[in-house]
């Protein structure tokens, strides 16, 4: 039986959402250019103020694997931090942790993908040696008061191994529990995510882990991205990551694209009556920015088209 508390959609009842930022992460880290430190900073600083619930700045990765967030610490000590945003980074393994906390992140993101083929390809680890690391990682930050959230990526499906079972899948958020982390995001890492899905394993997470605060992590790839928020808003799901432009995308999946767009999932929930917290047009003037910093045209919808109540003038008839 479905006990989980569903949500009266577009009525009174409606809760409110949380989103949080990918771009300067995501987004920037599979760009064909570097983008320079201090764009990350001031890009970061903006965002600051838009009314986010969490930024996620930067990874503590190889930089060898990710070369273009290899200035990880300058950008995570040079940003201004506003109170109550977090500042996330995304870690893959003690080394990762140890950096984080040098800089004194809010929160480190803790990435496994449950496709074994994906973890090997993008991790270089077995999930058995991900976990390995992960259980090192809350050794070295037990204590320090900075968050820990779990991701599991190709939540959804794997590029490489297809479908996987919801079983595993809470088999996985239950081995991050269990290590005591805070939070959990399911990752749709490649857009292979549809919205029956997103319900079906939203519904199971939710009857499973109560209490637990869950983000859903979406990339547009497949056109899916906005009708999977609103199926898992359906559910009672609050917390959302997208990215400014539409832009990101893993560098060890192939064909993959942007993240849902944070203007137009904003625009999309504000349009619809959900209260998120978020200044759309403060996020629409910085997005404008996207564009000239990455180098080339982005994907988002809202920076081209308006928002739906800005009217042209009427034509005049001839
Ligand atoms: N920060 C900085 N450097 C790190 C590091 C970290 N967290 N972890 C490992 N390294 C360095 C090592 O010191 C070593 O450097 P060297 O070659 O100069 O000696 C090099 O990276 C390789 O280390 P090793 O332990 O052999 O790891 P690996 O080559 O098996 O790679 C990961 C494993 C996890 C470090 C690497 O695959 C990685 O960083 N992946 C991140 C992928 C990612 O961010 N994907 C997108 C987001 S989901
Ligand atoms: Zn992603």
């Amino acid at each position: 039986m479905n006990t989980s508390k569903r949500v009266v959609l577009f009525g009174r009842a409606a809760p409110r959402l949380y989103i949080n930022e990918v771009a300067v992460r995501d987004g920037f880290q599979s760009e064909a250019g570097f983008v320079p430190t201090e764009d990350k900073i001031r890009l970061v600083n903006r965002l600051s103020r838009t009314g986010l619930a969490k930024i996620e700045v930067t990874s503590f990765v190889s930089p060898k694997a990710i070369p273009n967030l290899r200035d990880a610490e300058q950008v995570m000590r040079g940003i201004d931090r506003q109170p109550g945003v977090r500042y996330v980074a995304l870690v893959p393994n003690e080394r990762g942790s140890e950096r984080a906390l040098a800089c004194g992140a809010d929160e480190i993101n803790l990435v496994m993908s449950i496709g074994e083929s994906h973890n090997l390809a993008n991790m270089r680890m077995t999930c058995e040696q991900s976990l390995a690391q992960f259980r090192r990682v809350m050794q070295v930050v037990r204590g320090s008061g900075m968050r820990v959230n779990g991701t599991v990526a190709t939540a959804f499906g794997c590029p490489f191994d297809g479908d996987q079972p919801v079983c595993r899948l809470l088999w996985a958020v239950e081995q991050y529990l269990e290590m005591g982390m805070d939070s959990i995001t399911l990752a749709d890492t490649t857009g292979m995510a549809h919205p029956r899905q997103v319900s079906e394993v939203s519904r199971a997470f939710l009857d499973t882990f109560r209490g637990v605060e869950m983000t859903l992590h979406f990339h547009d790839t497949r056109g899916m991205g906005l009708a999977n928020v609103i199926a898992g808003v359906a559910e009672g799901v609050a917390h959302f990551d997208a990215s400014l432009g539409g832009i990101g995308g893993c560098p060890y999946a192939p064909g993959a694209t942007g993240n849902i767009c944070t203007e137009d999932l904003v625009h999309m929930l504000l349009s619809c009556g959900f209260e998120t917290g978020v200044d759309l047009d403060a996020l629409i003037d910085v997005a404008r920015e996207m564009p000239a910093i990455v180098g080339h045209p982005v994907p988002g919808h809202v920076l081209q088209a308006g928002k739906r109540t800005e009217l042209h003038a009427r034509p005049v008839a001839a």
